[in-house]
């Protein structure tokens, strides 16, 4: 019996003869031999088809079997210090399972568009390949980070009678008898589970009606959001540094081969080392008024053009704390030392990527908070149960919320979120 492996794992069979199964990734033909680059899903290898080594037929369907043919091939793995990825496969044996021509997507390139409509397929190309594996180490990271930390997860309801980041990003949905949203973040389903299990983490999609057409955006995008009773902003603070400092580490750890398909500049990477610098508000504000490119008001929220500036002046993301109350959310927590200001936080990737990270301390007083819900004009009625939160053992507490596909796009030093999601949602985009 051969044995079935994958491209992964060639190391531990070099000498035998193994069996390959996957698709053509791109394929070249000199005479007697076919060179057939073969991707399985975890890595490309190199296969060398000799005529007088294999059946007849098996070099002849090869020689009109285009890219993502799917085949298996079965051959001797040979350790080739000259081939990329340090292995090659001398072909023995092989079956065709679909014989293709004219794949839409060919090594050449393609414009955006094309692709995005394209992206079942797109899905398959190696810079897709390690973005999404990347992806897939960032979210195992951020697992492993709160699990070892003692953090339950808990999942928080996608239908939500209510919004909890602004009422101008909803995304209504009829819902029997009554209208529902789309949750815009989980938050408020945390801090109820934190009053009930102490330290807790939701890990899901929400989902914002952006108009905004910009390379930071998706109407759909997977958050987590750590919840802590008893939380302060300053503790937070350093969960987010900790939690961003052990996903690039262990990004860095898993995933080398994905970093270099991207050509990512990992000594980048390296250096993003807790603790990061802090920057509050005023203090950023200044940095921007010296700036000779900045637009920026004193008492704005800062654009992506500010963040950009902010975050190039350092090589960690730093932390952005006590913006002015006017342009924070209602559950946010006033500084006491400095009434016009929220205890919240703002993190900013390096190299220029903007927000990854908002959270802040909450409001724990029944009155303020009441209040606040009056001051901005939302239904009093579906906020009772959240209120409630501060009728029965209310306790100072903070949380965050980090956007996993900007953080991806941060890790792999892509431009667009779009790229750090499978199957992208934007304002003109719903398919494939
Ligand atoms: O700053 P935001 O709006 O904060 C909240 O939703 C809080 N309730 C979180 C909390 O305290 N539990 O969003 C948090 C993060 C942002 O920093 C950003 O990374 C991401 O979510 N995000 C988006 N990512 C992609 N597309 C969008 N339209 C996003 N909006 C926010
Ligand atoms: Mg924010």
């Amino acid at each position: 019996m051969i044995e079935v492996t994958s491209v992964e794992r060639l190391a531990q069979h070099v000498g035998k003869t193994v069996c390959l199964r996957g698709w053509i990734y791109n394929s070249s033909s000199k005479g007697k031999l076919h060179f057939v680059q073969l991707r399985d899903g975890t890595g490309i290898v190199q296969c060398v088809v000799f005529k007088n080594n294999v059946p007849p037929e098996l070099f002849e369907q090869l020689g009109h079997s285009g890219q993502e043919t799917s085949l298996s091939l079965v051959g001797l793995v040979k350790a080739d210090a000259r081939a990329p990825g340090g292995f090659e496969i001398d072909v023995t044996q092989g079956e065709i399972h679909q014989s293709v021509q004219g794949y839409p997507i060919t090594p050449k390139e393609h414009g955006i568009e094309y692709l995005l409509e394209q992206r079942h397929l797109w899905l398959r190309s190696k810079r897709s390949w390690a973005i999404l594996r990347v992806r897939d180490a960032v979210i195992t990271a951020i697992r492993s980070f709160f699990d070892e930390r003692g953090f339950v997860c808990v999942d928080s309801p996608i239908f939500t009678p209510n919004a909890c980041e602004g009422t101008s990003t909803l995304f209504e949905v009829p819902y029997f008898e009554q209208t529902a949203y789309l949750t815009q973040s989980g938050q408020l389903y945390a801090e109820a589970a934190a009053m009930a299990m102490g330290k807790v983490y939701t890990f899901g999609p929400t989902f914002r009606a952006e108009k905004s057409k910009t390379r930071r955006h998706l109407t759909e995008f997977w958050m987590i959001e750590p919840e802590v009773a008893y939380g302060t902003l300053d503790d937070i603070m350093v969960l987010a540094e900790e939690l961003l400092a052990h996903v690039v580490a262990q990004v860095l750890l898993r995933r080398p081969e994905e970093l270099a398909a991207l050509e990512r500049d990992v000594e980048k990477l390296k250096k993003i080392v807790a603790p990061f610098p802090r920057l509050s508000y005023d203090e950023a504000a200044a940095i921007l008024a010296k700036h000779p490119e900045s637009t920026f008001k004193y008492g704005d929220d800062f654009g992506a053009p500010d963040e950009t500036i902010l975050s190039n002046q350092f090589d960690r993301p730093v932390l952005v704390h006590r913006y002015p109350k006017e342009i924070k959310a209602f559950y946010m927590k006033r500084d006491p030392a400095q009434p016009d200001k929220c205890l919240c936080v703002d993190v900013l990737g390096s190299e220029g990527v903007g927000e990854i990270i908002g959270g802040s301390q909450r409001e724990d007083d029944y009155e303020v908070l009441l209040g606040r819900i009056r001051e901005h004009k939302l239904p009093e009625v579906a906020f009772q149960w959240y209120l409630d939160l501060r009728r029965y053992g209310s306790v100072p507490h903070a949380g965050f919320g980090l956007g996993l596909e900007r953080t991806v796009a941060w890790i792999c030093g892509v431009e667009h979120v779009r790229e750090a999601i499978p199957f992208p949602r934007t304002i003109y985009r719903l398919t494939p």
